[in-house]
């Protein structure tokens, strides 16, 4: 039985799911516990070239069924060699970006068949599902203003803001139909106050690990 916590960051772009990300492993170092942070896609050798290909290469040619795939591909290794083994080893898994993305994405804003995705995304994980979601949420085209500022658009940013609003709609619709694993955060809240409230959970989360033995 898997003993960690699997804990991923979900959102559109520029949310603040990397800045979180960053204040919640620093936290979990200050307090001594057992953790690995990683992304998708990326996170294995492999990953990172997967990243390569579909984010990084905008000029290159990928349809919605070949992109899931890759990022599928991405996952299935990042499930097998990273993200298991540091559950069973009982530790804090933090991902930045996971599977509801790729139903965000892909699905809502791509428009390919959830089914699918959902059956697809089963096998590359073997069903591992999060047992945190924190989903940022915010208006795409303010999340896309602050990802300007960072330079250089990848492939999604440079999407209409229409494919955006569809994608933030999809994750929205994720969170409604898995209320208990989705915590949905106002991505326009202060950093401070984020920090606080994803910490929060956090916390609980783990008191709930450690009395009933189970998350
Ligand atoms: N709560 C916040 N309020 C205002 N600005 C923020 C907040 N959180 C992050 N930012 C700023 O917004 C920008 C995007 O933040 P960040 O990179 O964390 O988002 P992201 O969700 O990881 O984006 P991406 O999906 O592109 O990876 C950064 O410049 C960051 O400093
Ligand atoms: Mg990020």
């Amino acid at each position: 039985m898997s003993r960690g916590l699997f804990i991923t960051f979900e959102g559109p772009e520029g949310a603040g799911k990397t800045t979180q990300i960053a204040r919640l492993v620093e936290r979990l170092q200050d307090t001594g516990i057992a953790h690995i942070v990683t992304r998708e896609p990326g996170g294995t050798p492999l990953g990172t070239r997967v990243r390569q290909v579909v984010l990084l290469e905008p000029d290159l040619q990928v349809d919605p069924l070949p992109e899931f795939l890759l990022y599928s591909a991405s996952r299935a290794q990042l499930v097998e060699r990273v993200i298991r083994p540091a559950l069973e080893r009982g530790e804090v898994v933090v991902c930045d970006r996971y599977a509801d993305s790729s139903l965000a994405y892909q699905g809502a804003g791509r428009g390919l068949d959830a089914g699918l995705l959902t059956q697809i995304t089963h096998a590359a994980t073997g069903g591992l599902q999060p047992d945190l979601t924190f989903l940022l949420d915010l208006d795409p085209a303010v999340g896309l203003a602050r990802a300007a500022t960072r330079g250089e658009p990848d492939r999604l940013e440079r999407a209409d803001l229409g494919f955006h609003q569809r994608v933030r709609a999809g994750f929205l619709a994720l969170a409604q139909q898995e209320p208990k694993r989705f915590c949905v955060l106002d991505g326009t809240d202060s950093p401070d106050e984020l920090e606080r409230q994803i910490w929060n959970m956090v916390v609980g989360k783990l008191g709930a690990i450690r009395t009933e033995g189970q998350v």
